[in-house]
């Protein structure tokens, strides 16, 4: 049996999975890197790289969870789960050796079903907000659930955040791997298409955490896929990432309304709190109350903005860089987004209980969800977030983690 058809198998239907999962598995930009088995792969580039399946629970519906655990030479892992196919940690050495969790996230199911906040997840199929649940495409106007005020967000109540993904271990060369595939449904969440989309999670001794995501449609659509994980340099749970410091390469953000839609054009960052092009830590200006600081949340305040990044799609550019100057840990962020959406936990409110009984409250986290510009199906300006039929659509992003 081909890969494909082992996969539309598994994806439960025949006709038009078929065809989305074999259009999915060719093509160059899978090819380049596609599977080859770790014992194939020779010389140290591979040395200390493996992956672990273990169990993580039941859904309420009985659906198995897995997770996968990916680990390198330096001491660094990474956990992700079916569910969502989220990562659930994120463990890397600081300047000492001394290894913490990075990621803020649940020991189990419930807490990712009951709590949530979208810790770790994949999102889609459309990251951030659409305005009014509503966009139209061909002529025809397509009507979503709302599930934040007015709007839709991050592809609706049950986004791909709520889904149990199928997954595979993979080994492309100098990696180690977990890949996850999902069958949306023409018409979930209101979106039009069978869409097939498949995340690749792959781990190197560079501590390099690539995410690659592909996707097919059989009809015309709109898709925006990100990471939501909340990073806490120092530790999830250990305080706020006020005195983390902040790069963003972008001398543009797209300023909001008080729904948290885009207004429209770009706005200069020169002279505004969302000015990162030099370092400057969180905290610097998060308290200055601006309208924009208070649209992201209007009781403290915080950044829940899209920084339009001058990175061009080039994945060796530095799109963001994130350092904690107590542990030394740094994140650099490199994309083949157009842009990023920087957001401090501003909506995690009172004291909210986390892996290991630790506790995370507002501005205790900061996610870099790579992405297409919010509601961009309704602003035809951005960078087009429409799939045609049959297209295969991809985007990369890296998390890279220092001291290696
Ligand atoms: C962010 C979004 C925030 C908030 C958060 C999840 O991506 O911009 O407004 O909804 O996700 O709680």
């Amino acid at each position: 049996m081909t890969h494909e058809s082992k996969l539309a198998r598994g994806l439960g239907l025949g006709g038009s999975a078929t065809v989305l999962a074999a259009l999915l598995v060719a093509g160059p930009a899978l090819a380049s890197n596609d599977n080859s088995s770790a014992s194939n792969d020779s010389g140290s580039q591979n040395s200390h790289l493996a992956v672990t399946e273990s169990d993580f629970g039941k859904t309420p519906q009985g659906q198995e969870v897995k997770r996968y655990q990916l680990t390198n030479r330096n001491g660094m892992s990474v956990d992700i789960i079916t569910f969502g196919a989220r990562i659930q940690s994120i463990k890397v050495p600081d300047k000492d050796g001394n290894v913490a969790d990075v990621a803020l996230g649940f020991d189990n199911v419930e807490g990712y079903i009951h709590k949530n906040q979208y810790m770790g997840a994949t999102i889609g199929r459309y990251a951030n907000r659409i305005a009014n649940g509503q966009f139209t495409l061909d002529g025809h106007t397509y009507n979503l659930p709302k599930n934040n005020g007015p709007n839709t967000l991050h592809g609706g109540p049950e986004g791909f955040q709520q889904q149990v993904w199928q997954a595979k271990e993979i080994h492309p060369h100098g990696t180690v791997g977990v890949e996850m595939t999902y069958l949306s449904p023409d018409g979930q969440m209101g979106f039009p298409g069978d869409l097939v989309t498949t995340v690749r999670y792959t781990l190197d001794n560079d501590n390099d955490l690539r995410i690659h995501y592909s996707a097919v449609s059989d009809k015309d659509t709109v898709i925006n896929l990100t990471n939501h994980t909340y990073f806490n340099l120092e530790g999830a749970g250990s305080g706020s990432i006020l005195n983390e410091v902040a790069m963003i390469n972008a001398d543009k953000y797209s300023p909001i309304d008080k729904t948290e839609i885009p207004l429209g054009s770009a706005r200069a960052v020169k002279g505004t709190p969302f000015d990162f092009t030099t370092p400057h830590t969180f905290g610097e200006r998060i308290h200055a109350k601006t309208t924009q600081l208070m649209r992201a949340e209007p009781k403290q305040g915080g950044y829940d903005h899209n920084w339009v990044l001058d990175t061009n799609g080039n994945l060796d550019a530095l799109a963001a860089r994130v350092t904690d100057p107590k542990s030394g840990r740094e994140l650099e962020v490199y994309t083949t987004e157009p842009g990023v959406q920087v957001y401090t936990s501003n909506f995690i409110h009172g004291k909210y209980e986390g892996k290991g009984g630790k506790t995370y409250h507002h501005w205790s986290a900061f996610t870099m969800e790579t992405q297409h510009y919010p509601d961009s199906p309704n602003h035809p300006s951005y960078p087009t977030t429409e799939l045609k039929a049959g297209k295969k659509f991809t985007s990369t992003t890296i998390f890279k983690f220092l001291p290696e």
